[in-house]
């Protein structure tokens, strides 16, 4: 017989869980995933799963996709990381300049928007968007834009859980722990029409931005916040945003010209914009590759990870331009150095999966598949509108949020300890479907090789588990 302690029981007994209160984990047997395929995972027993959240907003084209597989394969037998201080590889190198190109608006852009030509790795969305703030300080300082450069962001945002990241978010179930480490920054409201005080108009059983009464107030406070720094005698830094969608608060999906109107109001003040698209990057959340780009937005950093490997090998980038590159340069002993780095910086398996999962993306295949998903979305979810506990269905893209609430006609949200998303998340599970709540907030994000019919089932399991549990 064997006696050697289950994955499970090894993991209850040493592991310590992200974002998860560990005495709930304790209470039940977790799922121990073994093996996945497509949109499919397996745990250890057999059974076999929906990744309708993409293993947290990571994966692209499915698991165990054989061209990244093959590409990941290939470099390994080659080698697995050399130092990228003091090295160049190969397939960092190509990377770069693939992605340089791919962040290269496809339709014309106002001249004066910035050219992205630079590229710095690090290793996931946290440490992507600290090095956009860093160099954003930094820049700053060095031209002169601001002595004591402050930045800008939005209600409810994420960046991360480094201490730059987090002192830009504004989630303060995350945040306020940790207040006394941050720096501070500013904030504009989320553009939240779902819960906007500037929305005059009755819920209805449509996506809140499509029936929103108001005169994009939201955009008015910004102009308001930046021309109050300026009377101050200093404009920002830099504006730190989600492009599309602000995904940790809550799938909060932006109405058409808020961000492109934001983006105009930071450049005539002179303010730099970072655009983090960890998320939405990449083809999830717009129909081209950056949800910026959707809004004639090309930003000074544009901040990629989750999904650049495919969603297989940790590995992030942050593009800048020339510009920001130049304020960098100078004689050794000016110290004008980016001091900043990681170990793992360009890992040549991290960017060979990279390079292989653009490949696809790129691909017509990939395309057609991105807008069948999308269109399936748009299709399957339409039956949850009969469910009084469903608010608002919002979606963007391959990105698709149902916010739960007590009644429809009250808005009125489920108190947080009734656990009401995890609940129905919990029961997806039992019926072959997974993904993980933000809250009340049901969040439908899975690969882009999704089918049609897993689509259906995805929704089919979300009614039966809504149901079932309210
Ligand atoms: C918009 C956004 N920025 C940054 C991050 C942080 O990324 P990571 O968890 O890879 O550090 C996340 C993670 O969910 C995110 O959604």
């Amino acid at each position: 017989m064997n006696h050697s302690p289950s994955a499970a029981q090894l993991d209850q007994k040493y592991l310590w869980h992200p974002f998860t209160q560990m005495r709930d984990w304790m209470k039940s047997k977790p799922i121990v995933l073994e093996r996945g395929k497509g949109a499919h995972l397996w745990n250890n027993a057999g059974q076999k799963y929906i990744d309708a959240n993409s293993s947290i907003w990571t994966n692209l084209h499915g698991h165990n996709h054989p061209k990244i597989n093959r590409a990941i394969r290939t470099q390994l037998d080659k080698v697995s990381h050399v130092s990228a201080l003091g090295f160049a590889n190969s397939p960092a190198a190509k990377l770069g300049e693939r992605l340089i190109r791919l962040a290269k608006p496809r339709t014309r852009f106002p001249k004066t928007e910035p050219r992205l030509a630079k590229v710095f790795y690090s290793d996931d969305g946290s440490t992507a968007t600290e090095v956009a703030i860093k160099l954003a300080y930094e820049h700053a300082r060095r031209t002169g834009r601001a002595r004591k450069p402050r930045f800008l962001s939005v209600d409810a945002g994420y960046h991360g859980d480094t201490i730059g990241a987090v002192s830009a978010g504004h989630i303060d179930m995350f945040h306020k722990a940790y207040s006394g480490m941050l720096f501070k920054t500013d904030k504009v409201a989320s553009p939240y029409c779902y819960r906007c005080p500037f929305n005059k108009a009755k819920p209805q059983r449509a996506d809140a931005r499509e029936y929103r009464k108001c005169n994009m107030e939201c955009v008015e406070q910004v102009e308001k916040k930046f021309e109050s720094r300026r009377k101050r005698g200093s404009d920002y830094a830099a504006f730190i945003v989600e492009p599309g969608v602000q995904g940790p608060a809550g799938l909060i999906a932006q109405p058409k010209g808020w961000l492109a109107r934001v983006g105009a109001i930071a450049r005539a003040h002179g303010t730099q914009i970072i655009a983090d698209e960890v998320m939405t990057g990449l083809g999830r959340a717009s129909a081209g590759y950056f949800a910026s780009h959707a809004e004639k937005i090309q930003p000074d950093y544009l901040c990629i990870a989750k999904g650049l490997t495919g969603g297989y090998l940790p590995m992030a980038a942050t593009l800048t331009t020339q510009e920001v590159f130049d304020s960098f340069l100078g004689e050794y002993d000016e110290f004008k150095t980016f001091f900043h780095g990681h170990s793992f910086t360009g890992n040549p398996l991290g960017a060979a999966a990279s390079l292989a999962s653009l490949d696809l993306l790129e691909s017509g295949d990939t395309n057609q598949k991105r807008s069948c998903l999308a269109a399936n979305l748009k299709l399957y979810s339409k039956p949850l509108w009969k469910l009084d506990m469903v608010g608002d269905i919002r979606q963007s893209g391959g990105v698709l949020a149902v916010e739960l609430v007590e009644d429809w006609k009250t808005r009125k949200p489920f108190d947080l300890p009734k656990q009401v998303g995890i609940r129905v998340c919990n029961a997806m599970a039992r019926r072959g479907v997974l993904t993980r709540p933000i809250g009340n907030v049901i969040v439908i994000m899975p690969p882009f090789c999704t089918t049609q019919p897993q689509v259906k089932k995805i929704f089919n399991t979300l009614r039966d588990s809504i149901k079932e549990v309210t």
